[in-house]
């Protein structure tokens, strides 16, 4: 390639992302004469994926033979306090059982019960021990196996290349993607007739967070400066333990499959205070009510010393504990000091997904704009206010293999694409290069560590109308200055550079999530407000919020929750849980 001159590649469907979502829609869209590239920021296999360590939970009924779809579908909408999408939540619990047995054939070797069945656990709100696991590191071993086989399916990989920019032609749809390589700084232009975004969430934007440095955003915010419209940005999850202590680790994920093993949260008093907030599901309560019950600990002055609590597991005994949580076993030992199977240790609530994101159709994963799909964690409508643990693994599988079936329909039915014209790639290559080489400007950096201190003081576990007016006011700050970002030095090895435009998307997304939180008046699952404490089941609860890009500014508008068609209502109207037929009612002990 010439000095100055820009590759095109010519690609049917181009995926943004290399996690669960993006492998399983590639696997699914490359088929003979279906050209695809995924694109990975990162490497591969590095994604937040693997932060889903306890499971995905499937309903196959291996160790709690009264599971089926339907109780699946029930706690995901419980979970979730009824702002999923009911169809997404129903297609999820019915095709989960195949999804799961699939990556078992494609080579994942699950936990197994002493039948030889896959091994199931519990995980908070399941009604029934619901997890295929695989020890503590599932998601490690999702991604591993999409790999594998997506070595064998015949799509393309472009590792540490970033999109910067959706170029889309008159009518909205996407015709291909600018991006740079990481290593070099050369840009590259991939022109697509379909574009998938699975870049996961944006947990980067605060600083306690179990999100590793790639989850920043920029698909999804590449997607709303596009056009897309974003769903219930207000609500991002607190996992209720990470770890505290020490201070380096701040956040890193503690599996919810301590607890799913029975370990039990204690205070500074040696009380098991989820007894307390709820009797019923205590330590596996939703995650949104785990998190607030620590927080409430802690600020009743009952925290342990660092600003957590105690969870304790050292009574299924050490074999045990290292033969089902091996990671939790090295994690604290390596980084703490601490050996978890003789003493409790702290855990605190730490960002780890976030709910809200590109609103989608259920059937196809398609977006608002024609020809732009979206799956994963970037993606919004199968969680509602809260997601239940595990259920994003299964989330990946079920609409990853959708949005990359959806991609590749689309992509053959449009015979002609029109490519990027030159001008438009060199705006897009103008704005790339606008923060570098000048000097005296922001710091990308030190506008992060704002930014994450913003989100931290104003759109954290419990919010005011006074905090989130106040967030805005700072965060409109930053985003003036975000206009005078400099990073020196040169294209190649540049990471102040990259830090540019991950600033630039969590910048954007923030503001959504800040929009959000203040227009929702109501607390509902992971959104607490201080202000409205009780749900408004007939008003807000019956809304999704939509942000959407105007020019400079983010506007909100409502939606109407859709609602459940009769017989799916019923199960919820009939005064108990759905179980499989010929089984008993009742839950695990
Ligand atoms: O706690 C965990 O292992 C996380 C699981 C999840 O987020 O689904």
């Amino acid at each position: 390639m010439a000095d100055g001159m820009i590759e095109r590649l010519s690609y049917d469907v181009v995926i943004l992302g290399a996690g669960g979502a993006g492998l399983r829609a590639a696997i699914e869209a490359a088929r003979p004469g279906v050209k695809v590239a995924v694109l990975s920021k990162s490497l591969l296999g590095k994604a937040h994926t693997v932060m889903a360590e306890g499971g995905m939970a499937v309903s196959f009924g291996n160790v709690d033979a009264q599971d089926c779809w339907q109780t699946h579908f029930y706690d995901t909408m419980r979970g979730g306090k009824f702002l999923n999408h009911w169809r997404m939540a129903e297609i999820f619990a019915k095709e989960a059982p195949d999804r799961v047995v699939e990556l078992e054939q494609w080579g994942a070797v699950f936990d197994r019960t002493p039948e030889g069945k896959i091994s199931q656990r519990a995980f908070g709100a399941h009604s029934f021990r619901r997890l295929a696991h695989v020890g503590d590191r599932t998601g490690l071993e999702l991604i591993r196996t999409l790999e594998y086989k997506g070595i064998h399916s015949g799509f393309d990989v472009f590792q540490e290349v970033t999109a910067t920019h959706l170029f889309q032609d008159d009518a909205g749809r996407p015709t291909g993607v600018f991006a740079y390589h990481r290593q070099s700084g050369a840009f590259c232009v991939f022109e697509a007739k379909a574009v998938v975004i699975a870049t996961g969430g944006w947990g980067r934007m605060y600083k306690v967070t179990s999100n590793s440095w790639e989850s920043t955003g920029e698909g999804a915010a590449l997607a709303m400066r596009a056009g897309a419209e974003m769903k219930d940005m207000e609500m991002v999850q607190f996992h209720p333990t990470g770890m505290v202590w020490p201070p380096g680790v701040r956040g890193l994920l503690v599996t919810e499959g301590v607890r799913g093993e029975g370990g039990i949260l204690l205070n500074s008093e040696g009380e098991r205070f989820m007894l307390r907030y709820d009797p019923e599901k205590k330590d596996l309560s939703s995650r949104d009510i785990v998190a607030r019950s620590i927080y409430k600990e802690v600020q009743a002055g009952r925290g342990s010393p660092h600003g957590g609590a105690f969870l304790d597991i050292t009574h299924r005994g050490a074999d045990f504990i290292r033969r089902k949580l091996p990671n939790m076993y090295d994690q604290y030992l390596s980084l703490a000091d601490i050996d978890i199977t003789k003493q409790p240790f702290e855990v605190a609530p730490t960002i780890h997904y976030t709910m809200g994101g590109i609103s989608v159709d259920p059937e196809t994963a398609a977006t608002n704009l024609e020809g732009l799909f979206a799956a994963g964690e970037s993606a919004c409508g199968l969680h509602g206010a809260n997601r239940l643990g595990g259920n994003s693994l299964t989330d990946l599988l079920v609409f990853g293999r959708r949005a990359g079936i959806a991609a590749r329909d689309y992509a053959a039915g449009r015979t002609k694409a029109s490519a990027p014209s030159d001008s438009a790639v060199a705006d897009a290559e103008a704005r790339a290069l606008a923060p570098l080489g000048k000097t005296g400007g922001e710091s990308p950096y030190q506008l992060h560590r704002e930014l994450q201190e913003v989100m931290g003081e104003h759109a954290a576990i419990s919010r005011s109308r006074e905090l989130g007016e106040a967030g805005l006011g700072k965060l409109e700050e930053i985003k003036e200055r975000t206009k005078r970002l400099s990073a020196p030095g040169s294209r190649m090895y540049n990471p102040g550079w990259h830090a540019t435009f991950e600033l630039q998307a969590m910048v954007l997304l923030a503001e959504a999530i800040l929009q959000g939180s203040l227009w929702r008046e109501e607390s509902r699952g992971a959104h607490w407000r201080l202000d409205f404490p009780d749900a408004d089941d007939q008003g807000f609860g019956k809304l999704n919020s939509i942000c959407r890009q105007d020019g400079t500014k983010i506007t909100l508008s409502t939606q109407p929750v859709p609602e459940m068609p009769e017989e799916l209502a019923a199960l919820f109207s009939s005064g108990h849980m759905p179980v499989r037929e010929g089984t008993d009612q009742g839950g695990h002990s």
